[in-house]
């Protein structure tokens, strides 16, 4: 029987693998123990994970103060609960704007909220991988009183400049919520000097968590309503959810091996330095694109990355076979198709999808270089193929 290639495993963007010893570690260490502490019951012998966890992803985002970090279950959960806490109250029939870089875990809450006829839906169109923030000032009306839109594109591995939106929308008085899951861990956070009020970070992808871990940053608590309400281990006696932070948001048993993990991975990062970890992305990523361009088959959506992300397409071949190819035949894991982001698709390449290598801080150079050799291969072959037909 053939021996199946090793693999090479370059999906980050969609989680990361693999994952630090010291995170593997964590995780194990949490449950090894009996839980029990004093107040809530979510700690391990002598370790407060939850603590750590805060004040690893403080430390890391800028955060301050720590307790305005707040764990939930992924990215998506935190959008939803800062979507719907925002909302919630005397903003009947708000007008709300996202982009078409967006990701469903944007895009999704919000078409509810329109289809409810709860907000008014403004979705704007990018240029090179952004929405210019003159674009978003030209879409503001008097009742706009949101922006939702992410950091970091999963698709064009591009970033957006949050700190000029962000001023653009403060100067109008405009709550603006940003996705940073692709962003956090993988190019530097200073929140304490962004213009943004609240943050959505996933543990699972830059920050070398474990699925199932998250949160956000909110920078004023009352300017988000709880939208989740239960035990908290505090003020037991109020039969109604404290108002401080973090309790206002955090209610029920945390995820503690997730947080014992996320802490692990968060000081993992800080431990390298993202800055370090941004120049290995992009010398890597560079690497990919020059090879991937030598092919006239081949289409790159964003020729100039600020993430570790190369979207292509093959011409001639579907992405989904691309795909298989790259794993079957060279062990190389990407992956294919829409990658959550429907939008972005429509504009790059009429919604059939694209093919995604995403690396990771372990991605080695040789990991590229076969990568990159096996790419080529399939976009020779096909065109070879075409050639011939
Ligand atoms: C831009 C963006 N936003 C949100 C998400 C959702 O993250 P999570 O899986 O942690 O909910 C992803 C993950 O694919 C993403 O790439």
């Amino acid at each position: 029987m053939a021996k199946s290639p090793p693999i090479i495993y370059l999906n980050n963007a969609a989680t990361t693998w693999p994952k630090p010893p010291e995170v593997l570690e964590a995780a194990r260490q949490s449950l090894a123990l009996p839980v029990f502490g004093s107040g809530r019951t979510t700690g391990s012998q002598g370790e407060d994970y939850i603590t750590l966890a805060r004040e690893a992803l403080a430390g890391l985002l800028a955060a301050d103060p720590p307790e305005h970090i707040v764990f939930t279950q992924n990215a998506t959960d935190s959008l939803n609960l800062l979507i719907q806490g925002f909302l919630a109250g005397n903003k009947a029939g708000c007008h709300v704007i996202t982009t078409e870089l967006d990701h469903n875990s944007v895009l999704r809450p919000l078409h509810e909220f329109e289809r409810q006829g709860r907000i008014r839906l403004t979705v704007l169109p990018f240029e090179d991988g952004a929405v210019s923030p003159g674009v978003v000032e030209a879409a503001l009306t008097p009742d706009t009183r949101l922006m939702v839109t992410a950091h970091g594109s999963n698709v064009l591995g591009s970033v957006q400049d949050i700190h000029r939106i962000g001023e653009v929308l403060h100067d109008h008085g405009i709550f603006f919520i940003v996705d940073g899951a692709q962003t956090a861990g993988h190019i530097p956070i200073d929140l304490k000097n962004l213009p943004v009020d609240a943050y959505a970070f996933t543990g699972h992808k830059g920050l070398f968590g474990i699925p199932g871990t998250g949160g956000f940053y909110l920078r004023d608590p009352e300017s988000v309503a709880p939208v989740r309400y239960g035990g908290t281990g505090t003020d037991s006696f109020s039969l109604y959810q404290p108002r401080e932070m973090p309790e206002r948001f955090e209610t029920g048993t945390h995820n503690y091996p997730g947080l014992a993990a996320l802490a692990a991975g968060a000081d993992f990062v800080a431990s390298i330095g993202i800055t370090a970890i941004a120049e290995k992305a992009e010398r890597q990523t560079a690497f990919l694109i020059r090879e991937l361009k030598s092919e006239s088959n081949i289409t790159i959506y964003n020729e100039s990355p600020s993430l570790p992300i190369v979207s292509f397409n093959i011409r001639g071949l579907e992405n989904d076979d691309v795909g298989f190819i790259l794993a079957r035949a060279y062990g190389v894991i990407a992956r294919t198709g829409l990658h959550c982001a429907p939008l972005v698709h429509k504009a790059i390449d009429e919604g059939t999808g694209c093919v995604r290598l995403s690396l990771s801080w372990f991605t080695t150079d040789e990991e590229c270089r076969t990568a990159a050799r096996a790419v080529k291969e399939i976009a020779q072959n096909a065109n070879s193929s075409v050639g011939s037909s």
